[in-house]
């Protein structure tokens, strides 16, 4: 049978020059689309994680597909990762730069139980700057990070070193 890293490797597409000349975009959304892929992802992602968590936090927005469905599969609740404006109460904001531009996240002050232990999940890392910032919203709630998974980690952009300290798992690398 072909392993869950097969699968992404056959059914990820690559934009060379997007969203700017240089950057090689890889595009998980033929992944997303398969429904035996899909499963694959969310529980090899699951699999290095079961047990050491309360909560599953998605980043928004690529990451809610991935959180949801891992949440939904282990039996515990989604904690939205936003990008700024989009939450309505009273919010933690982390600043953050990207392979891209920069911006910010932002989480609901009061959706995280103090204590909680989070398993945070999105589908790329990169320079780890989104990651890295919302593991600092995690921990400013007074929560942990049980660990980080992503689907896909692009070498040489430092994300790993800024993610230092964490369990980090990615199914693949480029
Ligand atoms: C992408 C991707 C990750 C992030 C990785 O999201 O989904 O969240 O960039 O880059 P980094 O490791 O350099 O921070 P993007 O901000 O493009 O948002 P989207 O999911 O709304 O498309
Ligand atoms: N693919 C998808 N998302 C990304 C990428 C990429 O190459 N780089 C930063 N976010």
């Amino acid at each position: 049978a072909e392993s869950i890293l097969e699968t992404i490797d056959r059914l990820c597409a690559v934009v060379p020059n997007y969203p700017t000349p240089g950057v090689t975009f890889r595009d998980l959304t033929p992944v997303f689309a398969d429904g035996p892929a899909l499963r694959g992802m969310v529980d090899a992602l699951l699999a290095d994680f079961e047990g050491t968590f309360d909560y599953v936090a998605g980043v928004e927005a690529r990451g809610f597909l991935l959180a949801a469905a891992a949440a939904y599969a282990s039996g515990h609740g989604v904690i939205t990762v936003r990008k700024p404006g989009k939450l309505p109460r009273p919010t933690y904001n982390e600043a953050y730069s990207m392979e891209y531009g920069t911006n910010s996240l932002e989480v609901h002050i009061g959706d995280i139980p103090h204590g909680s232990r989070v398993l945070v999940l999105d589908d790329v890392l990169a320079t780890g700057g989104t990651l890295g910032a919302t593991a600092r919203l995690i921990e400013r709630a007074g929560s942990s990070v049980a660990g980080i998974g992503v689907v896909l980690e692009l070498d040489g952009l430092g994300g790993r070193e800024n993610l230092a300290g964490y369990k980090v798992r990615s199914l693949r690398t480029y």
